[in-house]
């Protein structure tokens, strides 16, 4: 039950590639959850993370009373069920899996129920991969998994994962709300898509969800029609704020295709942090020269029509997940504004 992409849309950006100089930021080594005595460890250039990692590091993680208690709990539910049809629709059982961006490891038990044998996890954020690598401990799973601290837009993953973590091949490469930040510029994008394609076999899938290029292109023209000199738009739970917004002719609101920085907030979340446009021809050209074919890309709104509204067996996961099933909008309207910023695909390696 995979949509196919709509073949064209309007083009809102142009192709000049950024080829800024490769970063390095905070980096550390990895370490194995199977062996307990093992610790996350710096490398020893550690010291300066980056603003996401320094973000990330720094939020608690709340605990589930609390996140129960969140003002955002029917987006946060939501995000997760998307996540979970993600994991069921395109995980494989047995499979070997390489969670990119995994932070605290939220996704360890969607993994479990997918009944996958091995995981590999690496984040940029330190703090974050230790709670993750905890939070396995703490609970049980029936699969291997091993966690890396590095910095997975800037770095080849083989410089921090052992060699024989990297074959046989991952089934699934997942990157779930994180791709955004490696969109930076030419450069960081296309190691991210090697850090995804080199390792992944052929058949496998790689997924991700991250915020949609077409709806930040025609909310912040909706806003622009209504204040010439906008730059933002948003509502009572989030905030999107663009640096510069380009204008041209044809196109009166105009993306680059790398580097377009946007700060984006979210009530009880995410306290303005730096994310970038991921252009999407972009994304799935640069996808498509490495082996990866795109089998689905919808927003959430189309999303949540095709696999929560007409029903199957993931209208009955959003029913178990306390999602209102019989509603075009299954939450707070401006709460569903912040949730349908957000795009989900997936694609397979040739
Ligand atoms: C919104 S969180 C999502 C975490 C997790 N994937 C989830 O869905 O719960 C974004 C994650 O991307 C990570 N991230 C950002 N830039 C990164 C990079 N260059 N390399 C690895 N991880 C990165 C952040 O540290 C953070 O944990």
């Amino acid at each position: 039950m995979i949509a196919e992409i709509e073949a064209s849309k309007s083009k809102i950006v142009d192709t000049n590639k950024d080829q800024a100089k490769k970063r390095k930021r905070n980096t550390a080594e990895g370490s194995t959850a199977a062996e307990a005595e093992k610790d996350i460890h710096s490398t020893g250039n550690g010291k300066a993370s980056s603003l996401v990692a320094a973000h990330y590091n720094a939020r608690q993680d709340a605990g589930r009373d609390a996140r129960k208690q969140s003002p955002i709990i029917d987006l946060k539910t939501f995000n997760n069920w998307v996540k979970s049809v993600l994991i069921q629709q395109y995980g494989q059982k047995g499979g070997r899996v390489f969670d990119i961006g995994g932070g605290k490891g939220g996704d360890l038990k969607k993994w479990d129920k997918c009944g996958i044998r091995e995981l590999v996890l690496a984040d940029i954020a330190e703090v974050s991969v230790s709670q993750a690598r905890d939070r396995f401990m703490d609970q049980r799973h029936r699969f291997k998994a091993e966690f890396f601290a590095m910095d997975c837009f800037g770095e080849p993953v083989e410089d921090h994962v052992p060699a024989n973590l990297l074959s046989p091949l991952f089934d699934t490469v997942s990157l779930q709300f994180c791709l955004h930040y490696g969109w930076d510029n030419y450069a960081h994008a296309d190691l991210m898509l090697d850090n995804i394609a080199k390792y992944l076999k052929a058949g496998g899938t790689f997924i991700a969800t991250f915020p949609d290029c077409y709806e930040l292109h025609s909310r912040l023209t909706e806003a622009v029609a209504r204040d010439p000199s906008a730059k933002s738009f948003g509502n009572t739970f989030y905030n999107v704020s663009f640096d510069e917004v380009n204008r041209t002719e044809d196109n009166p609101i105009h993306f680059e295709p790398f580097g377009q920085r946007y700060t984006f907030a979210l009530t009880d979340a995410i306290d303005e942090v730096a994310e970038f446009v991921v252009d999407w021809r972009e994304l799935e050209e640069m996808a498509r020269k490495k082996g990866l074919r795109c089998t689905y890309h919808g927003n959430f709104a189309n999303f949540w029509q095709e696999f929560g509204l007409q029903g199957g067996p993931f209208r009955n996961l959003a029913d178990r997940f306390g999602i209102r099933i019989n509603q075009e909008i299954p939450m707070n309207e401006d709460l569903w504004g912040a949730v349908t910023i957000y795009a989900a695909v997936a694609f397979v390696k040739e």
